[in-house]
């Protein structure tokens, strides 16, 4: 158990990548504190993990609301005594940002995700960062995609969201690792069990003409394996780089899209 007694707490813990992250954190022993902006799928994901025989805590977080997030890890704190990892899986849906191209896309809808993964990441890291400062220990660590380093269409604002929230992991890293802290970011490419590539897919599939089936295969052929990772397979490396077996790794983005973006 790499995690064993690891104070862990995950923001947007009922989606596809936090459920996924917090139930393979609790295998390898982390006492969890999962939050979202609605309880019932954290608390869907929580149950699970109390059924193995795990801790998991659930709080009702908005990752945008300052004080609600600083009063929540004040919580975590005052009970645990400290916290070891914050792991940010907040996501919107791709409905509200994706599919326009951008010449016919309103500032709005292109400043909706840009405001929305940076506001939340950088609130996230900085309420964790006062608290792991004191201790002169954690990890702070982050979810992005390719969208990040490539040129996609009908994306609007998620790529400069997604190199906003990588330029700030650098930044955080930088400041933050002479106090002990490490930050980092992983960045998988699409995994097909989640609704968010579900959402991408139908986002475009007027344009590309393609299947459900046809878009998978589509992005299977990018990567050098000839398939798209599965949820488990990105929440292992997530355990791997909330453990100490990575304090070597800060300031970085894991790429986990398998060949589909070089380095
Ligand atoms: N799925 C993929 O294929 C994939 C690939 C690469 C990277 N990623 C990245 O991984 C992250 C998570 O993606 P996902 O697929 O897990 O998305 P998801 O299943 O939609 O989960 C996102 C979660 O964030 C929560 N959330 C949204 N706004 C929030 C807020 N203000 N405060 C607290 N929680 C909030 C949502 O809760 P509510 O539903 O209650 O609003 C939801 O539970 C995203 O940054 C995404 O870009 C995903």
């Amino acid at each position: 158990m790499i995690l064993k007694n690891k104070i862990a707490v995950i923001y947007g813990a009922g989606g596809a990548v936090g459920g996924a992250v917090a139930r393979a954190f609790a295998r390898e022993g982390a006492r969890l504190f999962l939050t979202g902006r609605h309880k019932p799928p954290v608390e869907a994901v929580a149950g699970e993990i109390i059924d193995s025989a795990g801790f998991a805590q659930v709080s009702e977080v908005d990752a945008l609301d300052e004080q609600a997030v600083d009063k929540h890890l004040q919580f975590v704190v005052d009970k645990e005594s400290r916290i070891d990892i914050s792991f940010n899986a907040v996501g919107i849906p791709g409905t509200k940002i994706l599919g326009v191209p951008l010449v016919d896309l309103d500032v709005k809808q292109l400043s909706l995700p840009i405001t929305t993964y940076t506001t939340s990441y950088f609130l996230i890291a900085r309420t964790a960062a006062r608290r792991m400062v004191a201790n002169g220990s954690g990890v702070i660590i982050t979810a992005t995609t390719q969208h990040s380093r490539m040129g996609l269409p009908l994306s609007g604002g998620y790529g400069p969201a997604m190199a906003a929230e990588e330029a700030l992991t650098r930044v955080l890293s930088a400041e933050l690792a002479p106090h002990g802290i490490r930050v980092v970011g992983l960045r998988p490419q699409a995994i097909p069990e989640t609704g968010t590539l579900k959402e991408a897919f139908e986002a475009r599939a007027k344009v590309s003409g393609m299947t459900w089936e046809q878009f998978q295969d589509f992005l299977a052929s990018k990567t050098h394996t000839g398939r798209l990772m599965t949820l488990e397979e990105v929440a292992n490396v997530a355990v791997f780089m909330a453990s100490d077996l990575a304090s070597g790794m800060t300031g970085t983005i894991v790429n986990l899209t398998m060949g589909s973006l070089d380095d």
